[in-house]
């Protein structure tokens, strides 16, 4: 059995880009570990009737940042739950906080080659910030210093979902014998 209560750190969070599979590696490392699995846009547009795509199309980006940062405040103060977290969320100052206080963190890294590699019209549908690729490539970009803020990083590029499950599984497990 995996403890993840690190120096109070109750909770494992995945951050990186969207498209690089927080979702998909932290359902199944929720399963694997027994936590509860919470996808925040998931949460939000559960809360409030209403898909990621129109909160930004109907009130703009600065709504839905307060949204996120609310909801990462309420899931971080829970425990025993994989959090993955919208691809922007981890770029602000007041969530990085917060989430490294009260989680273990996991950039899943991926190449922008990858991340276009996973893409799909349905995915892209519901991804207002990923319209024009060129503008996606310079926010990827951008947006690796915070990544990089994360406790660890994992590469996930030509690797399999469970090939990376079990690194962050082996992380946690070196973690607890120290
Ligand atoms: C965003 C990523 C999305 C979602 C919103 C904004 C971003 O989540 O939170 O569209 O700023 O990168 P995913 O990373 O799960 O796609």
């Amino acid at each position: 059995m995996i403890n993840t209560n690190l120096a109070g750190k109750k909770n494992i969070c995945l951050v990186g880009f969207m498209f690089s599979g927080k979702t998909s590696i932290g359902t199944m490392l929720a399963k694997s570990l027994k936590y509860k699995f919470i996808d925040t846009d998931f949460e939000i547009e559960k809360e409030n009737y209403l898909r990621i795509r129109d909160i930004f199309d109907c009130f703009g980006e600065g709504l839905f940042r307060e949204l996120e940062h609310k909801k990462i405040v309420e899931m971080c103060n829970k425990q025993k739950q994989i959090l993955s977290i919208g691809g922007g969320a981890f770029c602000f100052d007041r969530n990085i906080e917060v989430i490294k206080e009260k989680c273990i963190v996991f950039y899943l890294n991926a190449s922008f080659e990858t991340i276009m590699s996973r893409t799909t019209e349905k995915g892209l549908e519901k991804r207002p910030l990923f319209n024009d690729l060129k503008k996606a490539e310079e926010m990827f970009k951008s947006r690796q210093k915070f990544y990089l803020k994360a406790d660890f990083v994992i590469n996930t590029d030509n690797k399999e979902l469970k090939v990376v499950k079990k690194e962050i599984k082996n992380i946690l497990k070196t973690l607890n014998k120290r």
